[in-house]
Parts: structure tokens; sequence; C-alpha cells
């Protein structure tokens, strides 16, 4: 028997749990003020549309939809940027952000062999060591929490990343750092891409929560700045599951740099010869709903206003359970700090353990709990639960 999964295993226990009042803080997934994955509207009026019109099911391109990977690279890089005139961006349509991961951890590796290298944050996505070792990677941890400040151990960070091997691929969280919510600012994003540069090392930035901190084109700061170093390759992976709450359409882009565009249809060939190795093609419904919305103003506008709701509402869940705690006597002040859906909230695993066995109440064993999972019909009861199991 293989392990049961720590994140997705823990929502199979959630589901099969009978306690009525139970609340899953495991799992990624922002759920609104009744609890439910909303349906954005947006995207359901561009479900609508294709549903009036059904259109025969052929294969998409193996990269995707073509829209798709346009419209992702503006997102990503911005609308006229430098990169995407000189042709430089290899982009395609992914089963998912861990798609992207995947099929660009088989392709680096396929480059790199015995050399394929790659640090991690420490802490990081648990799926992030998986899929790279699953891929044949060497793995390395860098220094990037501190526990004694809740906050980012910037120094560390720095120091491990100056060690690495030229070569290493580094992967780095854009935004709304899973699991711990610590971010880079803009001044450290600077000093972090001048040190890639300049130790030659191979920037791989995954950014699944695009929009969930502060906005499109901020938590894209430091894929900007990448984009605009002067790196010859660098990678990003990112995902719509959040941004268009449409997680179970694996909706996910991978985009390779290249030093110019010949090098970018190059790692074009390479990456359609990955998927095609690995699932054939990207699936076409979920493609076709973001592409819809980001091609016409008013849906992108109104997807936008409604990406800023899910970001509000987070802010206000963090502020709540930061003040409920107080209430009880706890300082977790740290909580509003953090950003996107994730805290790390410090608990114990003895203690996580206590809120699922006593209150139904689900979180990782880190203490990783998902804020976005609150409302205010549970956030009570959740910080009432937090407070008795810590004493
Ligand atoms: C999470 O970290 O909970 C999400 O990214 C969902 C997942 O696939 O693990």
């Amino acid at each position: 028997m293989a392990p049961g999964d720590p994140i997705l295993g823990l929502t199979e226990a959630y589901l099969a749990d009978p306690r009525p009042n139970k609340v899953n803080l495991g799992v990624g997934i922002y759920t609104d003020e009744q609890g439910r994955v909303p349906v954005l509207k947006a995207v359901q009026q561009v479900e609508q549309a294709l549903a009036r019109d059904t259109q025969p099911r052929g294969y998409l391109p193996i990269d995707g939809l073509p829209a798709y990977n346009k419209l992702s690279q503006e997102l990503l890089f911005g609308e006229g940027s430098p990169l995407l005139d000189a042709g430089r961006v290899a982009t395609a349509q992914t089963i998912g952000g861990s798609g992207a991961l995947r099929v660009a951890a088989d392709l680096l590796k396929q480059v790199a062999g015995d050399r394929a290298r790659i640090a991690i944050s420490n802490p990081s996505w648990g799926n992030h060591h998986v899929v790279f070792r699953t891929a044949g990677f060497q793995l390395q941890d860098y220094r990037y929490y501190d526990e004694a400040t809740r906050g980012l151990d910037f120094a560390g960070m720095l120091e491990d990343l100056g060690k690495l091997e030229p070569g290493t691929v580094v992967l780095l969280h854009a935004c709304c750092h899973n699991p711990t919510g610590v971010d880079l600012e803009p001044v450290q994003w600077a000093q972090v891409v001048e040190l890639v540069k300049e130790r030659g090392l191979l920037p791989f930035v995954d950014m699944a929560y695009q929009g969930f901190d502060q906005g499109i084109d901020a938590d894209a700061t430091a894929v900007r700045m990448f984009a605009e170093s002067g790196i010859e390759a660098f990678v990003v992976a990112s995902s719509y599951s959040k941004s268009f709450s449409l997680y179970g359409e694996r909706v996910g882009v991978l985009s390779m740099i290249g030093a110019d565009r010949d090098e970018a249809a190059r790692l074009r060939s390479k990456i359609k010869q990955t998927i095609r190795a690995n699932y054939s093609s990207p699936a076409a419904h979920g493609g076709q709903l973001v592409a819809g919305v980001l091609a016409s103003s008013e849906l992108r506008a109104l997807w936008e206003s409604e990406l800023g709701e899910m970001r509000e509402r987070i802010h206000a869940m963090r502020a709540g359970l930061v003040q409920k705690l107080a209430a009880h006597g706890h300082e977790f002040g740290f909580i509003q700090r953090q950003a996107g859906m994730f805290s790390y909230s410090g608990l114990s695993k003895p203690q996580v353990e206590r809120l699922r066995e006593e209150f139904a109440i689900y979180a990782l064993t880190t203490g990783r709990i998902c804020v976005a999972a609150l409302n205010t019909q549970n956030l009570d009861y959740v910080a009432d639960a937090i407070a008795k199991v810590v004493g």
C-alpha cells in the first residue's frame, strides 16, 4: 500500500466524517460565505454561451488552445512585455499547475541528466518534492520560514541560494507561499533575482495564486522582475484552479523562457514532445472557459472584481480569526500578516489531531490551515476549538 496523500487524503477522511459540524481547513480550496466552492459569474456566462452553441469535440493541439496560451502569457508577463514581443516564451496549456510542474520537470531532467538538481524552500507544498523526486531530480532545501518571527528567514535564504551549484533549478513561490503565507517584498525579490543571475541558477517560479494577495499585476512582481532581469532562461508554472475557482477542470499553464525566438521554438518542441509522451493533449472545456473570460474585456473586468471579492473575504476571515482568538487571550496577529489562502498557524501535530478528533476540524499536521475555508458561520466554532487545543 502506498501512503495516503497528506492533503487530498485528508479530504477523503473529511468527506467520510459523519459529524455535521465538520470543517475542512486542509486542502487549498476557496469556499464562500455558504461554504461552497463558488462558480464565478464570468465563468458561468462563458459556460452558458458554450452550451448554446455546442461544438464538435476534436482533440486540442498538444500544447492546448492557442487563445488560452496567448491570453495566459499576457496575464503572466503583462501586455506589451518585451519578452513576448521578442517571441522568447514557449507556453502550453497543462493539466493543472501540477501538470505544468511535471512536464517541466521531465523536460529539464531529460536535458540535465544526472546533474538534475532542484532547491526547494523549507517548507514547501509537499507535492513539489514528490513531483521533482519522481522525475529523477536530486532535492535540496533552502531556508525560508523563520519559526521564531513567523516570518521570512531572508538572510538564511540568500545564504543557501548563494551556495548552490550553478545550473541548479531554484523553485520559488511567486506569491501566497504555500504552506506558510509568508512572501518576499519587492526589494527582496530584486535581491533574489540578482543572486540567481550572478550564480547562474535556473529560476522556476510557481504561481498558483495570482490575484489572491493583491491583484493580477502586483502578484506577478517576481515573474515580471525575472522577465526584466536579462536572465536568459527561466520557467513559470501557473494555475487557474484558485483564481477562476475551476479546481476540477485542471487548468494550468507552463511557460518556458529561452534566450531568443529560436530557443523558444526548440523549447516549444520539447514541451510538446513531453506532453505527448505523458497525457497526449490537455482537456478542452476548462481552457475554453478561461480563454472565453480573458478574451472579453467585459468578462475579464467581472472576473477581476469577483477575484477581488474572494481576496477581500479572505482578509476579513484572517482579521476575524485573529480577533476571536485574541478575545480568548491568544495572540495570533501574525495570521493577518500572511498572504493568500494559507496560514502556518503554529499549531502542533497533537493540537491538529485534537482538532480533528474532538471537533471535526481538519488541518494539515504541519499546522497549515486554509483560511479561505473560514466563513462567518464556522469562524466562532473554529476559533473556540483552536483556543481550547492551545490551552
Ligand atoms: C493545496 O496545497 O492544498 C492545494 O494546492 C491542493 C493540492 O493539490 O494539494
